[in-house]
């Protein structure tokens, strides 16, 4: 590669799954450290990061096809951009895109990504260079502080996946479980709420099974960092995302009935309704041990909403395989859900099971799936209507004068009125929609 000038302007692109999008804040961050401004809209920047996702589909395939389009956009304006490819795909394909995409310059893993900087210093020189080494705590440690925050802030907390499901890339991908240290997570989120955030979302491949010693010393697992977190002046709402049936302890059902910043939302995927199909897929629980868990959430808190992911047509999956999940789906009533057609993933130990099932199989199988999440989603939605709750004002809606926020059950609320980005509104929730709710502002609740 030729040697170029230094990157005066960025733009981070980030698929995927929302530690992605904190990862792509992150190395925006460092690039804002560096006086790498982002690309004003609609220009063309110097560095591009494609922060990719490995989860499902041809996800490298859509790497190649921006890449092409970077190059061809680069051909028009006489330079085409130096282009770093991160995330998931970087860490299990990065050797294939440096060879089959020369105007790659960077390869840099999801655990790497702090030594971004001096990766540019030689693509700049014209060196290509590749990283995917996973030292993960190494990296939250050289990354800079948060300085500025949506109201609505991520904080990964855990990273990497030891359960092994047989169809997921994520342990591959992202390496072994490891926790953040538990000062570092306090001090990072006070630097959030500093920094404009009102609500905090924990983050991990597995977050439930987050643990670490407190100040004193004493060991806790992610219930004792809710409790430590809800302690913090100005953060007013915490949830957490994404968990997995095995590690959801006593303490952290506990603290949905007890801790008040807390939001009543469960985000907690099962994936089948069959115990043939769990089974096959290493979940380590089934249909009926997740209901009977759920039940015991719903015991501490009520009102909690409940979310899910699915996956249909997994190898073998038969269509009485199917009607459980069906089944499943209607006996928990989700406040909202996810479901993918199963994709096999290279080197997991499902894409090379028998019975692959057909396209057409699994096309039918999501719509109906998808037909019973949403009617689900919206008598959810309909049960909530003349309810008050508090909504966290996110972003002006399409009219003026419109603000959009989200409900503690993490639903969509827009609504009319003199309020700001970041204020905790008082709204009545007055007509519910399948996707969100409209509602009418009582009054903004102080900080
Ligand atoms: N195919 C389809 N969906 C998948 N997921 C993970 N791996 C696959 C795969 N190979 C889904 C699961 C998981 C969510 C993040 O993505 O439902 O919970
Ligand atoms: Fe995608 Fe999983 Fe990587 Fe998130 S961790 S970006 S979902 S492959």
């Amino acid at each position: 590669m030729k040697p170029t000038t230094a990157p005066r302007t960025y733009r981070v692109k980030s698929f995927g799954c929302q530690m992605n999008v904190y990862d792509g804040e992150r190395m925006a961050e460092m690039l804002g450290e560096r006086g790498i401004l982002p690309a004003p809209e609609g220009e063309e920047a110097d560095l591009v990061v494609l922060n990719t996702c490995h989860i499902r589909e041809r996800a490298a395939e859509k790497v190649y096809s921006d890449i092409g389009r970077l190059v061809k956009a680069g051909a028009k304006e006489g330079k085409t951009p130096l282009i770093a490819v991160a995330g998931c795909v970087a860490q299990a394909e990065g050797d294939e895109i440096m060879a089959r995409a020369p105007a790659v310059s960077m390869v840099v893993g999801p655990q790497a990504y702090h030594r971004l900087p001096a990766m540019i210093d030689k693509a700049v020189q014209g060196e290509r260079n590749s990283d995917t080494d996973m030292p993960a705590i190494a990296k939250f440690a050289a990354l800079p502080e948060r300085r500025k925050s949506a109201p609505a802030a991520f904080l990964t907390v855990q990273e990497g996946c030891d359960k092994f499901c047989t169809y997921c890339v994520v342990p591959y991908t992202r390496g072994a479980e490891i926790s953040r240290p538990f000062a570092d997570l306090t001090l990072e989120a006070r630097r959030l709420v500093e920094a404009g955030a009102r609500e905090i979302t924990l983050l991990g491949q597995n977050v439930s099974a987050w643990s670490g010693e407190d100040e004193r010393g004493h060991g806790v697992g992610l219930a004792g960092l809710i409790r430590a977190l809800a302690e913090v002046d100005g953060l007013a709402r915490i949830r957490y995302t994404t968990s997995h049936p095995a590690d959801m302890d006593d303490a952290l059902i506990a603290a949905h009935g007890e801790v008040p910043k807390l939001m009543p939302y469960l985000h907690l995927p099962v994936q089948s309704g069959s115990d043939r199909v769990l089974k096959a897929m290493n979940r380590s629980h089934s249909a009926d041990s997740y209901l009977r868990l759920l039940e015991r959430f719903r015991a501490a808190r009520p009102d909690l909403a409940l979310s899910g992911d699915f996956i249909v047509g997994f190898p073998g999956e038969t269509e009485a395989e199917f009607a459980e999940t069906l089944a499943l789906v209607d006996a928990v009533g989700y406040a909202q859900a996810y479901s993918f057609k199963y994709s096999p993933r290279p080197g997991t130990p499902a894409a090379t099971m028998a019975d692959q099932v057909g396209m057409d199989v699994m096309d039918e199988r999501l719509q109906r799936l998808q037909a019973a999440i949403n009617r689900d989603q919206h008598a959810f939605n309909r049960a909530s209507e003349g309810r008050d709750c508090e909504v966290l004002v996110e972003r002006k809606g399409k009219l003026p004068g419109q603000w959009l926020g989200k409900s503690p059950w993490l639903q969509s609320v827009w609504f009319e009125g003199d309020c700001a980005i970041g204020d905790l509104v008082r709204v009545h929730l007055a007509e519910a929609g399948p996707n969100s709710l409209r509602g009418v502002v009582r009054e903004t609740v102080a900080a």
